[in-house]
């Protein structure tokens, strides 16, 4: 794959300028709570992702990290409080973790990746001719013109997940949302796909993305949030939260 290309493609609506970064709110979270059958999974969150920020999240396995994402949506219902989006819901990508995802439908991946130009198009118009040629620019960058015609089940785990950030790119999305995008990943993949991270912050948009290499997190992330069966740990900088101790009153009050 072209290094550096995936994701400076020409993205027309842009996004917020440097100086009105950091300041506004992508996503608000006041006293989020989310129970599955009764047990609370998610406890009290309260907290802003500043729109352009890079958020970790972090945490051992059941911790909520996915149900946090998920409830960001509403894709899981809340059972108090809730949390708000300041992003218009069509300029939203959210990858799920790659367990979730059914992979064996009869679709092509170009028509995969062409997807990720619904949200903003009228149903009736489908997709142009200008915007099939993009889609397909940006999957040569991906490194996928030689699959394009495949349907997607026949892709490896890193040409599936390159696939998803294609669909992302094309979407233009502000606001994404990834749930361990790197499992199941080479690593190549996995470092083209930082710099894709990295390139999508610095044009503004918001990240969060749920990781579990710490090194990984240290490296390309400014910002994490640490959960801990259900609870925020720790939430801001990043060197800070990735050595804050499971705190006696997170684990007391678990
Ligand atoms: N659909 C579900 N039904 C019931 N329990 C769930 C469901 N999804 C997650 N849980 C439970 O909620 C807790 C948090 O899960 P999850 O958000 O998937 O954690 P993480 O992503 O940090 O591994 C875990 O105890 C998990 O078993
Ligand atoms: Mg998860």
């Amino acid at each position: 794959m072209a290094r550096g290309t995936l994701g400076a493609g020409s993205l027309g609506r842009g996004v917020l300028g440097l100086g009105q970064r950091m300041s506004l709110p992508a996503v608000e979270f006041h006293n989020l709570t989310v129970r599955y059958h009764g047990r609370t999974a998610l406890h009290h969150i309260t907290g802003q992702v500043p729109k352009g920020s890079l958020t970790a999240i972090v945490g051992a396995n059941g911790a909520g990290k996915s149900t946090l994402l998920r409830a960001t949506l509403g894709l899981t219902p809340w059972a108090s409080g809730s949390a708000s989006l300041h992003v218009p819901r069509q300029r939203v990508a959210y990858l799920a973790q790659t367990s979730d995802i059914q992979r064996d439908f009869p679709i092509s991946v170009l028509d995969c990746a062409m997807l990720g130009f619904w949200p903003s198009s009228r149903w009736w118009q489908g997709v142009g001719n200008g915007q099939r040629q993009h889609a397909l620019h940006v999957l040569e960058q991906a490194g996928l013109a030689e699959v394009v015609h495949l349907p997607v089940g026949e892709l490896s785990g890193g040409q599936f997940q390159r696939l998803l950030f294609v669909r992302a790119i094309l979407q233009d999305a502000e606001l994404i949302l990834l749930d361990e995008p790197f499992a199941a990943v080479d690593t190549e993949t996995t470092q083209h796909l930082l710099q894709v991270i990295q390139h999508w912050h610095q044009q503004g948009r918001t990240v969060l993305a749920v990781l579990h290499d710490a090194g990984q997190v240290r490296q390309w992330f400014p910002t994490a949030l640490k959960l801990h069966e259900g609870r925020v740990v720790a939430w801001g900088n990043t060197a800070s939260v990735l050595t804050a101790p499971i705190t006696q009153s997170a684990a007391l009050a678990a």
